[in-house]
């Protein structure tokens, strides 16, 4: 980690595309040690602020400060390179017969090739640790293309481990993955959240059951607007849920994982 204390400081900060208000003045904060989560239906606007808290988008107005530098007076491809994000999008660049290990030591240098660059031995140890952090060892040598979408995730979470980032956004990491699957990467994210050294994480999610036990707060979307934000115990709420995601829901909690329904 860079030392910085606090890794993003949005102020009032607006989108507007196509005459519509996508985000509506969120004001936000993420500290060095904050694991958040990311809430909110179809179109809340999530995808969209990560894009701005990770520099690929300049916001309409406000303000955004991200690892101590503000947005507008800083070189973004140097600050860029110490941001993973990690979206399915991915997945679709890299080339289907690269092994795991090149997959992810390629992150290294943000290549798609491992002959874009030459590798030493503390990229390999960086590759090495990171496949451990996800439990990929035992896949390490196979074909990123034959692996299944929850196997694809985890490495593609390596991978963006792998370049020690001082900071990483997981946009939706478990959508399309069966309970299993699922329920494997949450663990992994666990483990993730709780290691030292562990840059801060935004995980964005539409489901409160993928929300991994670690996770500190919580900040939750409509309509670009923040309904609520907090630590994760008070702020995911019966109450909370249903103004987000505009219907009655009833929500349980066991074992620090979270449920929720439909109240009919
Ligand atoms: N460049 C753009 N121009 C116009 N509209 C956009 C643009 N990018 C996003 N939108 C719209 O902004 C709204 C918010 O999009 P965004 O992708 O941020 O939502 P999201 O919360 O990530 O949704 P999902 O859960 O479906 O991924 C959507 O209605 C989308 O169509
Ligand atoms: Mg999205």
């Amino acid at each position: 980690m860079s030392g910085i204390r606090i890794a993003v400081d949005l102020t009032s900060v607006s989108l507007v595309r196509d005459g519509r208000r996508l985000l509506d003045r969120v004001t936000w904060q993420v500290t060095a040690e904050d694991r958040w989560v990311l809430l909110g239906p179809n179109g809340a606007g999530k995808t969209s602020l990560i894009r701005i808290a990770s520099l690929w988008e300049h916001p309409t107005a406000g303000r955004v400060r991200v690892l101590g530098e503000e947005l507008g007076r800083v070189d973004l491809r140097p600050l860029r390179s110490r941001i993973a994000v990690v979206s399915p999008a991915m997945a679709d660049r890299l080339r289907p017969d690269l092994k795991v290990s090149e997959v992810v030591m390629t992150g290294r240098r943000g290549a798609l090739e491992p002959w874009w660059h030459d590798y030493g031995a503390e990229d390999r140890e960086a590759t090495e640790s990171a496949i451990g952090t996800m439990g990929l060892d035992q896949m390490a040598g196979r074909r990123f293309g034959l692996l299944s979408t929850g196997e694809r995730q985890r490495v593609l979470l390596a991978r963006a481990l792998a370049c020690d980032p001082d900071l990483m956004f997981l946009d939706e990491p478990a959508a399309g993955l069966d309970l299993g699957a699922r329920e494997e990467l949450v663990s992994h994210l666990t483990r993730l959240a709780t290691q030292v050294g562990t840059p801060p994480l935004v995980l964005v999610t539409h489901h409160v059951e993928e929300v991994p036990v670690g996770f500190t707060h919580a900040l939750l979307l409509k309509s670009g607007q923040v309904v609520d934000r907090g630590p994760l115990a008070m702020t995911i709420t019966s109450d909370s849920l249903s103004r987000t995601f505009g219907l009655p829901v009833n929500l349980a909690v066991e074992d620090g994982r979270f449920r929720a329904w439909a109240r009919i």
